[in-house]
């Protein structure tokens, strides 16, 4: 057998992303909630450890709780071309965004393996801490302590909103590792991920080649106001943090509408205290999510918000206080590796569409240290981060073999 003969095996991937999903299940869905470091997560990672143990795999887990699993019998010396995503979820999350990288990567070097092919470097496929950012932000946080971006100490001292540690939830469940971070630089990565977006079902293209992904600024905006009777107090006499959080969710709509092209903006979570009927609120807590793949631009739209929240808030004796939740700039994927994207899908005689991703991934903290590119596969009506995520069967395997595919080119290039 040659290695341009293998595919992997579709019915065991998709049982396994099964099996996955089944752990912090949301009752009446097919959707899961498996945030990060909590016991669902503890339970999910066993489960892939697992599967990773029963094929020999070498393991490694770091102090932020990244799991790489990596070929056995190579020397130490020769980096692996490496894949991974996350199986962390969002709190409404689906069984394929993330899981579908860590478990296809899986799937590749099982194909691998079993077929006897001899290769000149191994595969590595990984899974990192925190990639949805859902509990503790940033986003992408094993990754980003992966690759050097954050010292491993800032990242354990992280908490959630509750107060609760990085660090002592990564003991608590037991996935505080040895292995040092930064990690292992590898030879290249790629990451086969489901779109999130509606744009490859519409357009009726099974691979998206990924070039880069956009630049995500993420703030926290505390707003402070006084608290009072909602039938007493006169209205020209409230300063009513409520008011301004809607006035802000408003104004981010319309500076999309304004700035256009692919400015998105988001208020996704917005709490009230003390969120009751007839109380005028004391405090509100909002974020805001805005992204654009032109850094410039990101920027603008940030100072425009920021513009606006500060006059909004002086205009009802509100105060303001924000924090940086998480900022990433626009990342340019590697040509090569994009190409050998291209190319593996092209022979495998499916349809291509180069795109930019719209999502936070891995990939784009890899992209920091080596030739790194992304895979994407269709979501069904283009929803994700939603308990109805799904992704055809069908596709998940045209992009598993392409992951293959392009792993197995990956090993045969030089960078220089
Ligand atoms: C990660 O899922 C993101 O918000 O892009
Ligand atoms: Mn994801
Ligand atoms: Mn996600």
């Amino acid at each position: 057998m040659t290695s341009t003969d293998l595919r992997i095996d579709r019915d065991r991937l998709i049982r396994r992303l099964e099996d996955l999903g089944a752990i912090g299940a949301i009752d009446g869905t097919t959707g899961c909630a498996r945030l990060a470091l909590t016991d669902d997560d503890r339970d999910g990672r066993d489960l892939v450890r697992t599967w990773m143990c029963d094929l020999g795999l070498d393991i490694s887990i770091d102090g932020i709780g990244n799991v790489v699993a990596t070929m056995p019998g190579f020397d130490p010396a020769i980096a692996p071309v490496m894949t991974g995503s996350h199986i962390d979820t969002v709190a409404t999350g689906g069984r394929y965004d993330g899981n579908l990288g860590v478990l296809a990567g899986l799937e590749v070097i099982e194909t691998v393996i079993a077929s006897g092919v001899e290769l000149s470097r191994p595969l590595a496929v990984g899974w990192f801490t925190d990639e949805e950012g859902a509990r503790f932000a940033p986003d992408m946080l094993g990754s980003l302590v992966y690759v050097g971006g954050m010292p491993l100490e800032e990242a354990l001292e992280i908490e959630d909103r509750n107060g609760i540690g990085v660090g002592d939830e990564l003991d608590r469940i037991g996935y505080r590792g040895a292995a040092p971070t930064p990690g292992r630089v590898p030879h290249a990565f790629v990451e086969l991920h489901i779109e999130q977006g509606p744009v490859l079902e519409d357009e009726g293209i099974t691979i998206g080649v990924v070039e880069g992904v956009q630049g995500i600024s993420w703030t926290e905006v505390t707003l402070t106001g006084q608290s009072c009777h909602a039938g007493t107090t006169p209205m020209r006499l409230r300063h009513d943090p409520g008011v301004v959080a809607a006035d802000v969710s408003l104004f981010v709509r319309s500076l999309t509408r304004d700035i256009g092209g692919s400015q998105v903006a988001t208020v996704g979570a917005l709490t009230l205290h003390p969120n009751l009927v007839n109380v005028v609120p004391s405090t509100a807590v909002m974020t805001v999510d805005l992204r654009n793949t032109d850094e410039s631009v990101l920027q603008q739209a940030e100072t425009r918000f920021r513009g606006h929240l500060a006059q909004a808030a002086e205009a009802e004796g509100v105060g303001v206080d924000t924090r940086m939740l998480a900022r990433f700039e626009p990342v340019v994927f590697d040509a090569r590796v994009v190409d050998v994207v291209e190319a593996a899908a092209r022979d495998a005689g499916l349809s291509t569409k180069r795109m930019p991703s719209g999502a936070g991934h891995d990939a784009q903290m890899f992209a920091r240290v080596c030739p790194t590119a992304m895979i994407f596969t269709p979501s069904v009506n283009g929803i994700s981060h939603n308990v109805t995520e799904y992704t055809e069967p069908d596709d998940i395997e045209s992009g598993a073999n392409v992951l293959l595919d392009v792993m197995l080119r990956l090993v045969e290039m030089e960078f220089a």
